[in-house]
């Protein structure tokens, strides 16, 4: 039976509070109003923002209202359009995206960025573009973490944050480029511009951290550094194409002067994948002072990074990358085809798999750093 037009009843994982496990709830998610689209999510993962925003420095924020429904890197299918949605039919296997393209702004006409702020307030606060949310839970509005939700069965999301995929794809690999490896692997090619015969040093060992690890790869550097305070992440950073690895905590110096020494004076691209302050600035300080690069992938809200002005008057350049750089709609269909091109690896970030009703394990493999991703099954 056709679910169009009607209210949809399903299974969500639910934030009630910041701190606070998630429940799975019974939800109802309405029909998409104009220029939206339902989307049945087949497979979604778990990022570190997510975890940021219900334990972290994010916790509890004003922009962060609570019910929630967190959740932003998946993959799904189209069940019905609203009115005036031209791009995108029932069947169409699509990710949705945190970061819009609305393809009229003027930051999207733009190619020094890929932040369009089509309903950015809005999304920010977690509703869609009428200042509600299409879905509620026990006759209450839920929240839609960044415009998105993908820890629901179903969710209704903007058409200009939402990429159209190819309908052979694997959707539990590809949701992965929803978010973390998009991000990682575009902070090394995209945003940092990574050249040929470079030396790298990218911070943390995650999801973006890898991917930042294999973006570096692709541009051909020829010595990819990787840090990270959790050595079990090293062998898996070799897979992706490190070169050596560094735990700081066997040494005594701060990690910027021990990178100085590894490679005569600093290296050439640092791409910080931690989202902590002082490690932005210890990334900023390993990169060689006359034309060293330093790209900041790691989130954190509240917190002020340093920055020496010593430290960039010589040449250094600092960076901050949203999305890897990416316009989001037209981009990341062209990233599931570098995958099923064998260009770009997804399978190796897989480390769990788990049902919908496991999701607060999922949460606590990725803090504990067990897990690299795990793919969460709706
Ligand atoms: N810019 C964006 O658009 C964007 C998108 C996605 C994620 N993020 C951010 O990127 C960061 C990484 O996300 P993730 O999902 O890969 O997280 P993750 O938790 O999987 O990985 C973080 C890694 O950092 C390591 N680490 C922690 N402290 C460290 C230290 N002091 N020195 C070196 N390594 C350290 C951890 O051991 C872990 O391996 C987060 O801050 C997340 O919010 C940003
Ligand atoms: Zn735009
Ligand atoms: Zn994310």
């Amino acid at each position: 039976m056709s679910t169009t037009g009607q209210v949809i009843r399903c299974k969500a994982a639910v934030a009630w509070g910041p701190g606070r496990p998630l429940v799975i709830d019974d939800v109802e998610v309405a029909p998409p109003k104009a220029h939206e689209v339902r989307i049945k999510i087949v497979a979604t993962s778990v990022c570190h923002t997510d975890w940021e925003c219900l334990y972290g420095t994010r916790k509890g924020m004003k922009s962060r209202p609570f019910p929630l429904i967190l959740g932003h890197e998946a993959a799904g299918v189209v069940e019905s359009v609203g009115p005036e949605v031209t791009k995108f039919s029932p069947g169409d296997k699509v990710i949705p995206l945190f970061l819009p393209q609305c393809g009229e702004c003027e930051r999207c006409q733009s190619p020094k960025t890929n932040h369009c702020r089509r309903n950015w307030a809005n999304t920010q606060m977690g509703v869609l573009a009428d200042g509600t949310s299409r879905i509620s839970c026990k006759g209450q509005q839920v929240f839609q973490f960044l415009g998105v939700s993908s820890f629901s069965q179903y969710t209704v999301v903007p058409d200009t944050s939402l990429a159209k995929i190819r309908s052979d794809a694997p959707l539990d690999k590809v949701c992965l480029l929803g978010c973390g490896v998009s991000t990682g692997y575009g902070a090394a090619v995209k945003t940092g511009k990574v050249e040929k015969n470079s030396v790298c040093a990218v911070f943390g060992l995650g999801a973006v951290g890898l991917a930042a690890v294999m973006g570096c790869q692709a541009a051909g550097a020829k010595r990819i550094i990787g840090v990270d305070i959790n050595p079990d992440k090293f062998a898996k950073a070799v897979v992706f194409g490190a070169t050596e690895c560094v735990d700081p905590g066997d040494h005594s110096r701060p990690i910027q002067e021990v990178l100085a020494e590894m490679t005569g004076g600093g290296v050439d691209y640092a791409l910080e994948c931690v989202g902590s302050p002082a490690i932005m600035s210890a990334a900023l300080e390993s990169t060689i002072d006359a034309w060293g690069t330093c790209v900041i992938a790691g989130w954190t809200e509240t917190e002020a990074m340093s920055v020496v002005v010593e430290k960039i008057l010589m040449g250094r350049t600092l960076k901050g990358t949203y999305f890897g750089g990416w316009k989001s709609v037209q981009d990341v269909p062209n990233l599931v085809d570098d995958y099923m091109n064998n260009k770009l690896k997804l399978d190796e970030f897989i480390t769990h798999t788990l049902l919908l009703d496991q999701i607060n394990v999922a949460f606590d493999l990725l803090k504990s750093g067990k897990s690299i991703r795990t793919i969460i099954s709706l």
